[in-house]
């Protein structure tokens, strides 16, 4: 994974895996894109890579007097200005005490580390052994402004990966203000891409959209105060021919959980610039004399091997280096959550029958969801005052933990830390805590509002109070979740000059939160929700190994959040649940079989009234349970593969592939019947080629060679039996799996 340094042209190549990054020292000073992509060979000299033109350019702007080629926007750029010659957005525009806009870098000097630094109060991935990645960062300098920016560079052995990152610090003696400060910048040398991004909404996060690139600036934004569910931060680039299995493909993730801009401008030279960063709209920074600021990182994959090489990049990247502590690697427990059970109604009697009920299935851990705290009967009292209600939990939440725990099962609970409800204790005590401009009225969400976390005794009280719930009662898991959106952005603990960095140090404040309780109580496993996926981001995965999907839990729109999610996330990021039908959410009626095959593509729970089920329905979800159990390491930590999209068609496929290729499970979901269907050859991919594999369900052994290219014919699915008969299907939302182990030639 070496980086090389060809000094006297100043001249940098990053290597990863399979993967290679260029860049130089331009005739003006500043740093030139050359390439990002396949791995190539180092050479002496790239100078041909920058490809300046040779012959003068019309109606441009130059840098160098006498000379009428050297146009920055004609030249691929590594952390593009505005203002001296480059019309295309930028990566940073700083505003200085003279009203000056104009920032000239020049390079000053480079350090190459093993490696990887931390980023500081910021969520990143990371190195165990220094062995694993270098990293170079480049400092550059405007020699006017007395501004330093330092460009950060990390790239791994394992990977196909690039990670940067900027740090911008003010080294002169009066104030510079930030109104944009993204993380990266990349020029490709052409447009003919579509770019690919998830887009949604609550109960529908995170659907595949992709599109033409288009002349002129694209993008996607958040200005929610967090990632969201309209837009994640994340966006690829695709060749046009590219698909799931082949093809050039380049993924851009931020681990960031705020306000993010990710965009694509297209010039009129039909080049395309990838920005992210985080939003610059209603941010400013203001950096005093010496005091530097940090960008977010942004994680750059490149994939020869279509839309899944990318993803299982992102996947193996993030489970095994942006996932912390005990929880990275281990199986996540089956659990049982009463929100859809109970809503706020429950009694504790009525919880111990779920508990006592879910224990016969073999369920390991029953989350207490929302309404267990003193007056919480709805959603419109109490956030802040996290002491158990003794009319629902007599013996408060250790005895009732307790009686969980003795019913075999561990016990979790759901909290809500960020918010605050008008009416509770916390507020009247406190009523200077609620974010938001206090000068008129403040929006509500969910009839809520957010804690100041800004707040240096906001981030200690959250602290102060989590601790002692954690350490009181025997609490293995939480469920932290955030119902609602920034509004009136503002503070009084900062002065009129830093109002635009509230929503940034919003986010530090939660990171620093969540950073302290984490190595606090790492036994826990926590996970993030955001009314299900208003928060599904790489920087909540740092502190939190998985998030809750969705509050959609429908199986039929699950396929497409699922399948949406999983471009860049793990499937042991996902929480995925069966619930009841009719569903909640959607009122559709789906076999049971088909909500498992949907929620087993992820960290599995139930969240249903068990007590409710017929026998029969019990005794499906006890084998579903022992079923999970026995392949949750291959369905946790196995290599994920997308075959056919519910974008697309009416059927979706997917696998997942034990690392070794001894075992898969592959699934396969049909939305609508189809009357008088032809017969679907289903190809699967990632087996070993040479070696049988016996699908258990058909009770037949095929070669790997055999499932790859020939594929499996579709049998026949009625009601979740399979029949080999593949002359029907019938009834609408089927779905069938197949579990296939390698075994000995003939048997
Ligand atoms: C929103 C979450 O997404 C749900 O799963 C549930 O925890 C509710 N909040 C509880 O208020």
């Amino acid at each position: 994974m070496p980086i090389f340094v060809q000094d006297d042209k100043k001249q940098f190549h990053l290597q990863g895996k399979d993967v290679s990054y260029i860049f130089s020292v331009l005739p003006n000073g500043e740093l030139g894109h050359m390439y990002f992509g396949k791995k190539i060979s180092h050479r002496k000299d790239f100078s041909h890579l920058l490809q300046l033109p040779k012959e003068p350019l019309g109606n441009a702007t130059f840098a160098f007097e006498g000379d009428s080629t050297f146009s920055l926007e004609f030249v691929k750029r590594e952390y593009p200005s505005y203002g001296t010659g480059d019309y295309r957005e930028p990566a940073f525009h700083f505003v200085y005490e003279d009203g000056s806009r104009v920032t000239r870098l020049q390079y000053d000097h480079f350090k190459r580390l093993n490696g990887k630094p931390s980023l500081q109060g910021l969520p990143a991935v990371y190195v165990e052994d220094e062995n694993e990645a270098e990293t170079l960062i480049i400092t550059m300098r405007d020699p006017y402004t007395n501004v330093c920016v330092e460009l950060s560079y990390t790239v791994y052995a394992r990977y196909n990966a690039i990670i940067r990152s900027a740090r911008i610090t003010n080294e002169g003696k009066k104030p510079i203000i930030m109104d944009r400060a993204l993380s990266a910048s990349v020029d490709f040398p052409h447009a003919n891409f579509d770019w690919i991004h998830l887009d949604g909404a609550w109960i529908k996060e995170r659907h595949i959209a992709c599109d033409r690139l288009s002349k002129g600036f694209q993008s996607v934004n958040s200005k929610r105060g967090v990632s969201s569910s309209l837009h994640n931060p994340f966006i690829a680039l695709k060749e046009r021919d590219a698909n799931e299995h082949c093809g050039i493909v380049y993924g851009f993730s931020l681990v960031y959980s705020g306000n993010f801009l990710a965009g694509v401008e297209v010039d009129h030279y039909d080049m395309a610039r990838v920005l992210m960063g985080i939003n610059p709209f209603d941010f400013s920074w203001k950096l005093e004399e010496k005091e530097s600021f940090q960008t977010p990182e942004v994680v750059m994959v490149f994939s020869d091997e279509g839309l899944n090489g990318m993803s299982q990049t992102y996947h193996e990247l993030y489970v095994n280096r942006l996932v912390r502590g005990k929880w990275r690697q281990s199986e996540r427990p089956i659990l049982i959550n009463n929100w859809e059970a109970t809503y706020f109604n429950f009694t504790e009697s009525k919880l111990m029958e779920i508990v006592e009920e879910a224990s016969k299935l073999g369920i390991e851990l029953f989350a207490l969801d929302d309404g267990w705290f003193e007056g919480r009967h709805n959603d419109t009292t109490s956030l802040g005052d996290w002491i158990a209600d003794k009319t629902k939990l007599p013996e408060g939440v250790k005895g009732f933990g307790q009686k969980v725990e003795q019913n075999g099962l561990q016990f979790g609970i759901w909290v809500e830390p960020e918010m605050i409800s008008k009416k509770s204790m916390l507020f009247e005590k406190h009523p200077d805590w609620v974010l938001g401009v206090q000068t008129g009225p403040l929006s509500h969400g969910r009839n809520q509002y957010m804690l100041d976390l800004t707040k240096e005794p906001v981030q200690s009280f959250i602290i102060d109070t989590l601790s002692q719930l954690l350490s009181d009662a025997p609490i293995r898991y939480v469920k932290w979740d955030m119902n609602r959106n920034m509004s009136e952005i503002g503070t009084d603990y900062l002065d009129a000059t830093r109002q635009g960095e509230v929503a940034h140090r919003y986010v530090l404040g939660l990171y620093a939160v969540l950073d302290e309780l984490t190595k606090r109580f790492p036994n826990v496993l926590f996970e993030s929700c955001a009314s299900g996926g208003n928060r599904f981001d790489p920087g909540m995965l740092y502190y939190m190994p998985q998030t809750w999907t969705s509050d959609n839990t429908d199986a039929i729109e699950r396929l497409k959040i699922q399948y949406g999610t999983s471009l860049v996330y793990p499937l042991s990021t996902m929480g995925a649940h069966v619930s009841a039908v009719p569903n909640h959410q959607t009122r559709r009626i789906t076999p049971l079989e088909t909500r498992f095959h949907v929620a087993m593509f992820g960290v599995f729970g139930y969240e249903l009234d068990v007590t409710k089920l017929p026998a029969e329905e019990k005794a499906k979800v006890k084998n579903q349970v022992a079923f999970y159990k026995e392949n949750r390491k291959l369905i946790q930590f196995g290599r994920f593969y997308r075959l056919l999209s519910p974008f697309e068609q009416n059927d979706t496929a997917w696998m997942v592939v034990s690392p070794d290729r001894q075992e898969a499970i592959v699934a396969f979901y049909r939305t609508l019947a189809k009357p008088n269907p032809g017969l679907v050859q289903l190809k699967l991919v990632g087996l070993d080629e040479s070696k049988f594999y016996r699908v258990e369900e058909l009770n037949a052994v095929y070669k790997g060679d055999e499932l790859m290219h020939a594929g499996i014919t579709l049998p026949a699915i009625y009601n979740g039996t399979v029949y080999s008969d593949s002359s029907f299907l019938a009834g609408d939302f089927q779905s069938v799996i197949w579990k296939l182990s390698v075994v000995e030639e003939g048997s």
